[in-house]
């Protein structure tokens, strides 16, 4: 079998100095920023080393100067079997990001990994996996909207893959992009924080989730990025466990593999943001 593929971005030109989301803390940052980039370049390795040892191959792209949350490629495109389409960011801080994910993946097309590529219009904001989240186990994807990415987007995303979408409005900005609230796993449980949804979007969630595959994580679960979590097989990669979600993964035959991504969560991103899948393929 075919090792999952996984695009990081090298944080080398990391750092917190805005503020789009309530976790981003520039202030602690600048602190000692020498000391934080430090302990950057020790999270990212440590998240490498989890994910290799769970069985990914990564790709390593460099960062650009200026664009300190392009270590969050989540929200560079959506992927399924070989086609991408890009992200359009919300924020004036992020759209930098648009023409540099979308030379990097250029050349994922080049090598074959990719056989076509798009952009969603201009104006139709949507970030990527970061709100476009593939379920293997019900053949859809769950689209996050309401704080980053627009409704309008799930039509976009409709057309281009042929696949069923299905929309979930976000409630709160503390939890702007699903991948923070929301993670299906290989099982076909969901792992997700109810408190992050509206009343429409937790019912279409019951709807298609039966009681018995929903893992409700706690506020202290979704707090510490839990949520936001890479499964790959029977390993679900993370920042550090809080002790209840560890139970509930370890209960259901996964191994929870945690990493200390501090100097991250300090930008509001975790484990899944770090990621893109670029062998995302629907049957799995
Ligand atoms: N600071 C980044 C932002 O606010 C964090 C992105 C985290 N990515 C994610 N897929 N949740 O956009």
């Amino acid at each position: 079998m075919q090792k999952p593929a996984i695009l990081v971005v090298d944080p080398a030109h990391f750092n917190v100095s805005y503020v789009i989301n309530p976790w981003m803390n520039p202030a602690e940052w600048q602190a000692d920023p020498a000391a934080h980039q430090r302990e950057a370049r020790a999270s990212f390795d440590a998240l490498r080393t989890a994910l290799e040892a769970a069985g990914a191959v990564l790709h390593v792209v460099p960062g650009v100067a200026g664009l300190p949350d392009m270590v969050f490629p989540a929200n560079a495109a959506v992927v399924l079997d070989g086609r991408a389409i890009v992200a359009r960011f919300a924020c004036a801080e992020r759209q930098g990001e648009e023409a540099a994910y979308m030379a990097a993946l250029k050349q994922y097309l080049d090598d074959g990994v990719l056989q076509e590529l798009a952009i969603f219009p201009e104006g139709c904001f949507q970030e990527g996996a970061g709100d476009a989240i593939w379920d293997a186990t019900r053949q859809l994807f769950w689209a996050g909207h309401g704080q980053r990415s627009v409704a309008a987007a799930i039509p976009e995303l409709e057309r281009f893959f042929g696949r069923r979408v299905v929309p979930l409005e976000l409630a709160t900005p503390q939890f702007y992009h699903l991948d923070t609230c929301f993670c299906p796993l290989s099982g076909g449980e969901v792992l997700f924080y109810p408190p992050a949804f509206t009343p429409g979007a937790l019912a279409r969630i019951h709807e298609l989730v039966p009681p018995a595959q929903r893992l409700e994580a706690s506020a202290e679960d979704a707090a510490a990025f839990c949520v936001n979590a890479v499964c790959l097989n029977r390993t679900v990669v993370m920042a550090r466990a809080a002790p209840h979600v560890r139970a509930m993964l370890t209960a259901r035959g996964y191994t929870v593999a945690d990493v200390d991504l501090s100097p991250f969560i300090l930008s509001g991103g975790g484990a899944y943001c770090m990621t893109l899948r670029l062998d995302r393929a629907s049957h799995e």
